[in-house]
C-alpha cells in the first residue's frame, strides 16, 4: 500500500484556531442564549474601504466586456500593482525594492508556509516561542523535526520572548539556517527597534542565514522611529525575504491578497556550493504550483495604493488600533500585565495561570473568546491574545464582561 508522509503525525491533534473554534461552537450549543464577543482569531470585522469596493466592482465588470476580459495572468502577479506596492510600500520609506522582486499570493500563511519548501531538510530552522503556528508545522510536515515533545518539537531553535527580554527575542546561540521572525509580533503584539532588527540582520549576513521576516501587521505601527519593513535595515536586501499581507490593513481577509519580497541577490548553496539565487527558486516555485490571484482581486488591491485608499486604509487601522488601546487600559486597570495593542492589534496579556484555564473563564463566564498563550508556545503559558478586530461596542461589552468575572 502507498505510505503517507509520516511527518504528517508528528503534528499536535489539530490546529489551534480549529479548536478554539470548535470548542466557542460546544458552548454556543450549550448555551444558545449567551451572545458571544469574539476577540480571538485576528479576522476583520469592518467592510471593505470605499476605494477598494468600487476598483473591485470596475474590476468584475471589465470581465463582463470581451474587450477588456482577462484569462490567465501572469502567476506573480500583474504589473500595476506590483509597481504600486514596490514605489508605495518600499521605495517611498527608502527601501530599495523593485517591482518584478514582488510576488503577489493568496496569503502570508500560505506563503510563510511554502517558502521553507526551497530549503533542505538538514536546514536547522530558529523560531520565536511565542510563535505562529503556521512557521513550525510546516517545518513539521517537511520533515525539517523530530517529535513533538515536552511543548515543543526536537530539531527547532526556540528564541524566548519572555517578559524579562520585553518579550523580543534573543539572537540565536548556536548556529541557525533559517530564522523566522514577525513584527508587530503575532502574537505578543510587540515590536522590534531598529537596534534589534539590525542584530539579527548582522547574524544572518555573518552566518550566511536567511531572515523569513513576516510583517503582515505591519500597517499598525504608529511609532514613527520603528521599521515598518526589515529592508529599512542595511544589509537586509541580501538576506530577507518579508512576507506582507492585505488581509489586515484593507480587511482582504474574505478577499485574499498578500505578497512576497524576494530581492535578487539572496542566496542560499546547493550540494557543491555554489550560490543559486532564492528569487529563481520560487519564481519556479509558484509559476508551477500558484495560479496568480482574480483579476477584480488585483484591481481592488491596487486601489490600496491610491491616495485615496491610503487615507482609509488609514482610518481602518486606526480603528482597530483605538480598540486596542481600549483593551489595554482596560487590562492594566485589571492589574495584568500586557503588552502590544500600541502598533499592533494584539495584546498580550499575563494571566497569571494556565492559559487554557483563563481561556475557558472568559468564555464560560463573560462569553468572551480569547486565544490561549499556550496554543503558541511553551513560553505562551498564563497569557492569553486579545484581538482587536471587532466593532468599539462590542470590545467595550467584552471588557466590561470580563472586568466582572477576573
Ligand atoms: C491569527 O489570529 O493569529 C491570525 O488571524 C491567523 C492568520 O492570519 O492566519
Amino acid at each position: 500500500m502507498i505510505k503517507i508522509n509520516q511527518n504528517f503525525l508528528k503534528l499536535k491533534a489539530s490546529y489551534l484556531f480549529v479548536d478554539i473554534a470548535q470548542r466557542v461552537v460546544a458552548f454556543q450549543k450549550a448555551n444558545p442564549d449567551r451572545r458571544v464577543i469574539k476577540l480571538g482569531i485576528g479576522d476583520v470585522t469592518e467592510p471593505l474601504p470605499e476605494a477598494v469596493l468600487s476598483a473591485f466592482h470596475a474590476g468584475v465588470d471589465e470581465m463582463a466586456d470581451r474587450a477588456t476580459f482577462r484569462g490567465y495572468g501572469p502567476e506573480q502577479g500583474y504589473p500595476f500593482l506590483r509597481e504600486r506596492i514596490a514605489l508605495t510600500d518600499f521605495q517611498q520609506r527608502g527601501a530599495d525594492i523593485s517591482a518584478d522582486e514582488i510576488f503577489l499570493s493568496d496569503g502570508s500563511k500560505c506563503d510563510t508556509g511554502n517558502f521553507q519548501e526551497l530549503f533542505s531538510l538538514e536546514a536547522k530552522v530558529a523560531v520565536p516561542d511565542p510563535v505562529y503556528p503556521v512557521y513550525v508545522d510546516t517545518n513539521v510536515m517537511g520533515g525539517r523535526t523530530g517529535p513533538y515533545r515536552d511543548g515543543r518539537y526536537e530539531g527547532l531553535v526556540y528564541l524566548e520572548c519572555r517578559p524579562d527580554n520585553g518579550y523580543i527575542p534573543d539572537l540565536p546561540e548556536e548556529s541557525v539556517d533559517l530564522i523566522y521572525l514577525c513584527f508587530p509580533n503575532n502574537p505578543t503584539g510587540v515590536m522590534a527597534t531598529r537596534e534589534q532588527l539590525r542584530q539579527f540582520v548582522d547574524l544572518a549576513r555573518r552566518e550566511k542565514a536567511i531572515i523569513l521576516y513576516d510583517a503582515a501587521y505591519c500597517a499598525f505601527i504608529r511609532d514613527e522611529s520603528l521599521p515598518h519593513s526589515i529592508y529599512e535595515i542595511p544589509g537586509a536586501r541580501e538576506v530577507a525575504i518579508e512576507f506582507r499581507s492585505l488581509s489586515k490593513n484593507a480587511g482582504f481577509t474574505g478577499t485574499r491578497c498578500a505578497y512576497t519580497v524576494v530581492p535578487k541577490g539572496v542566496t542560499a548553496a546547493d550540494e557543491e556550493g555554489n550560490e543559486v539565487e532564492l528569487h529563481h527558486l520560487w519564481m519556479s516555485r509558484q509559476s508551477r504550483k500558484f495560479n496568480g490571484l482574480s483579476y477584480p482581486v488585483q484591481r481592488a488591491a491596487s486601489a490600496v495604493y491610491t491616495e485615496d485608499g491610503q487615507k482609509q486604509v488609514r482610518a481602518l487601522t486606526d480603528f482597530y488600533l483605538n480598540n486596542a488601546k481600549l483593551i489595554r487600559r482596560n487590562i492594566l486597570r485589571l492589574g495584568f500585565d500586557c503588552v502590544g495593542g500600541d502598533n499592533s492589534p494584539y495584546i498580550w496579556v499575563n494571566m497569571e495561570r494556565d492559559s487554557w484555564t483563563a481561556f475557558d473563564l472568559l468564555l464560560n463566564e463573560a462569553g468572551v473568546v480569547s486565544t490561549p498563550g499556550d496554543g503558541f508556545g511553551k513560553c505562551g503559558k498564563g497569557h492569553i491574545r486579545l484581538s482587536a478586530f471587532n466593532s468599539y461596542e462590542n470590545v467595550e461589552a467584552a471588557m466590561e464582561r470580563i472586568a466582572r468575572v477576573l
